[in-house]
């Protein structure tokens, strides 16, 4: 097990992080209640793991929100913030959020602002939510289709992350988490990026080992930049420019609204189990085609582009292709672009940081011709 610090709160990562919790629980300031924030899912796969480590005598509310992107809403935030306080929630009470990023993000939003900031823990449940959503402070909800408009950096007093839910949370969902640890390890390369790939059939250490690297490698991000304003972080927007613009429009076909006029941070609310396309694999797309404008602009060698590319066609089935033009009206309106050109943040060798440049439509066009060719 290892803990890696960072301004918002440590992580304890590895089999057993949830004995951590318990250990937390009974040491000083011990919490007199505790506020378990669920999703039905991880109410029923995950809390009964967690329960057993709340020391006797510490009460338990459970707040259950349903499943999916659409509970990550100010009204729902409200909806608990009234919870807590029919209960009679105090500021030293501790809310902890067990779920994956949708439960983290609007945990942390609600501890953050009940009463100016109640106590708070999170045991993140998905893949994503381990080695991404709960380390760097950020929590937050949409704002209508605006994703993460209203939010806040807050701290965790305590971040534990045990790969035992891996053994419920849907293959599919560990697929998409596992986009992100392959943007992790490439940009941090070494051991990280030569082991990655065996990610998928690894034994339980190296499922261990690999969520570390991936932890330690965004918690050394956050602790340059714990405000994310210094363009350090850049380096995780990698695959998503294209990735954000696969996922809007996916969902938008869902909704059957036009793809013109869909921001690339926006996405329509949609019943989760529709599920056109989840965020990693949208990810894991746009790492593909943005890794093919790299290695066109010389930016990363191509062995090194084989590679990463190979490693996404292995594992990852083709995502919702649609026309470039429709994509690439929603690329414009990209948080990273100053004006209306399209910015990637384009990777170099494995261990390096990302250059952050202009792209024209025809090297898009290319990276697309070449993704519809290869998954066919
Ligand atoms: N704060 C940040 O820095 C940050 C970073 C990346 C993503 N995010 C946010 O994270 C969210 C996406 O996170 P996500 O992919 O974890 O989605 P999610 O929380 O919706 O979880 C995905 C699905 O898996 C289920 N689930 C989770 N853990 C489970 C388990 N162990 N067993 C069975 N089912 C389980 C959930 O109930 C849900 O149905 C988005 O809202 C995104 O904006 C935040």
């Amino acid at each position: 097990m290892k803990t890696h610090q960072n301004p918002w709160g440590d992580a304890v990562v590895g089999w057993g992080a949830l004995r951590a919790l318990g250990d937390w629980l009974r040491a000083e300031p011990a919490p007199r209640r505790i506020f378990f924030l669920v999703d039905e899912n991880t109410h029923e796969a995950c809390l009964p793991l967690v329960q057993p480590e709340v020391p006797d005598g510490c009460a338990v509310e459970v707040l259950e929100v349903p499943a999916g992107e659409g509970s990550k809403e100010p009204e729902m935030a409200l909806s608990l913030w009234e919870a807590l306080r029919e209960h009679g929630a105090h500021r030293d009470d501790v809310l902890i959020a067990v779920g994956g990023g949708m439960v983290t993000d609007l945990g942390g939003f609600v501890a953050a602002t009940y009463k100016r900031g109640m106590r708070y823990a999170a045991v993140p449940t998905s893949l994503l939510a381990m080695v991404d959503a709960s380390v760097g402070g950020k929590s937050g909800v949409n704002l209508a289709s605006l994703k993460n408009a209203v939010g806040t950096f807050y701290r965790a007093e305590g971040v534990f992350v045990d790969p035992v839910f891996l053994e419920t949370l849907p293959p599919r969902e560990v697929a998409a988490g596992w986009a992100e640890m392959i943007k992790h390890a490439y940009l941090d390369g070494g051991e990280h990026w030569n082991t990655i790939g065996q990610f998928a059939e690894a034994d339980a250490d190296t499922v261990e080992r690999l969520i570390q690297l991936s932890v330690a490698f965004k918690a050394r991000l956050v602790e340059e930049d714990p405000l994310d304003r210094l363009d350090v972080r850049a380096a995780l927007n990698a695959g998503h420019t294209v990735g954000h613009a696969l996922e809007a429009l996916a969902w938008a076909d869902v909704s059957e609204e036009p793809g013109d006029g869909v921001e690339a941070e926006s996405l329509p609310m949609q019943d989760a189990a529709q599920e056109p396309l989840l965020h990693g694999e949208a990810v894991a797309a746009g790492l593909w085609m943005e890794s093919w404008v790299a290695e066109g602009r010389g930016l990363q060698p191509t062995a090194d582009a084989a590679a990463l590319r190979s490693l996404i066609r292995a594992y990852y089935a083709r995502v919702p292709l649609p026309s470039l033009e429709a994509a690439w009206t929603v690329m414009q309106h990209d948080k990273k672009n100053r004006t209306d050109e399209v910015r990637m943040a384009l990777l170099q060798a494995p261990g390096n940081s990302v250059v952050l440049s202009a792209v024209t439509q025809a090297e898009c066009a290319e990276a697309w011709e070449a993704y519809a060719k290869t998954f066919v």
